[in-house]
């Protein structure tokens, strides 16, 4: 089985991306060859700086590896590094509806926020149908957000089938049910973009800010709480056992303690979960060759079955 995920580098990675495609993604290495990356050409699209650019690739790697994703096992790269991935989008947008991607949420929401609308945002999903299918890959873990690039990337492997034959094997999301949406301080899906994030590595003191920003209701203290739907509990149960979140559950409806303690007990898990990463993060850093080693080695791999499914797709197409 292959297992294949990407992540933008377009700011600090938060506990939605963690919960809703790290986590899985360092789970699932263990039961097939995986590969991640991080995709700097995808962030193109919003990333204007270079510096920035760079820096946040090197940030991701750098926290990817803190969490856990092991080089022995996984191969992490940059995306970047296998430029035959823009030859796979051409050749994929050339059988891409105009339609198809006229639908695309992300796109719609994109422009919503007010983002110009440029060609390369249109075609984000055919970039990613490609990261995809030039590794044959069977398993995508990923947060709900990207179920429906998922579904445009089989499409489009079904349309290439249809037209050269069998080309491309058809690839599955895996979206875990219990983080598929992680709630952002507001209630919303945390997202960088919405500014409702608690980052993975952030500041403690800016950490427990932000959790103290919880968006609650006015229940006063003495009053019973509803833990169904409150931000708090979901994002309790992120981190807390069984017992802890059905004595928070309790405590919510008995009445008598108000949301800013609740919100302290949130910090002190999160804050603690994150302990051993941060420690390993330290670590990385110690070494100032692990993270290019790391790359260069995951770029070498990715490279080698690039080049074979893409020497596949040219001769189906008539390039070769
Ligand atoms: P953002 O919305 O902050 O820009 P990305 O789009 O870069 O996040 O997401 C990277 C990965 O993390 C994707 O697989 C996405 O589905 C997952 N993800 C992001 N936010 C969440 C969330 N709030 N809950 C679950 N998964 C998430
Ligand atoms: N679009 C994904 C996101 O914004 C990132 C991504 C790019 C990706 N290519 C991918 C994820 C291929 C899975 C597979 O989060």
């Amino acid at each position: 089985m292959r297992i294949l995920s990407g992540i933008q580098p377009s700011g600090a990675l938060h506990i939605g991306n963690y919960f809703g495609m790290m986590r899985p993604a360092i789970a699932l290495q263990a039961e097939g060859e995986a590969l991640y990356f991080i995709a700097d050409y995808h962030a193109l699209t919003t990333v204007r700086d270079p510096e920035t650019l760079r820096a946040n690739s090197r940030r991701v790697a750098l926290d990817f590896l803190a969490c856990g994703l092991d080089p022995e096992r996984a191969t992490l790269f940059r995306h970047s590094d296998v430029p035959q991935v823009t030859e796979l989008a051409w050749i994929l947008s050339t059988v891409a509806p105009m339609g198809l991607l006229e639908r695309a949420h992300s796109y719609k929401d994109k422009l919503a926020r007010g983002m110009a609308p440029t060609v390369g945002l249109f075609n984000y999903p055919v970039l990613m149908a490609a990261d995809i299918l030039i590794y044959d890959s069977d398993v995508v873990p990923v947060g709900k957000d990207q179920k429906q690039h998922i579904e445009m990337t089989r499409d489009l492997a079904v349309k290439i089938n249809e037209t050269f034959g069998q080309v491309f094997k058809l690839p599955e999301p895996r979206i875990n049910p219990q983080t598929q949406v992680v709630p952002g301080l507001d209630g919303q899906k945390m997202s960088k973009s919405y500014g409702n994030n608690i980052d993975i590595f952030g500041d403690e003191k800016e950490a427990r800010k932000r959790v103290m920003s919880i968006v609650t209701d006015s229940t006063p203290i003495e009053a019973p709480k509803d833990p169904e739907g409150s931000t708090i509990v979901q994002l309790y149960s992120l981190f807390a056992t069984k017992d802890e979140l059905a004595n928070m559950r309790e405590q919510f409806k008995k009445g008598g303690t108000g949301y800013g303690d609740f919100k302290k007990e949130l910090f002190e898990k999160l804050w603690e979960y994150f302990a051993p990463m941060r420690q390993r993060r330290q670590e990385i850093l110690r070494d100032k060759s692990y993270i290019d080693n790391v790359l260069s080695k995951g770029a070498k791999r990715a490279n080698e079955i690039a080049d074979q499914v893409m020497e596949r797709v040219r001769k189906a197409v008539g390039l070769r």
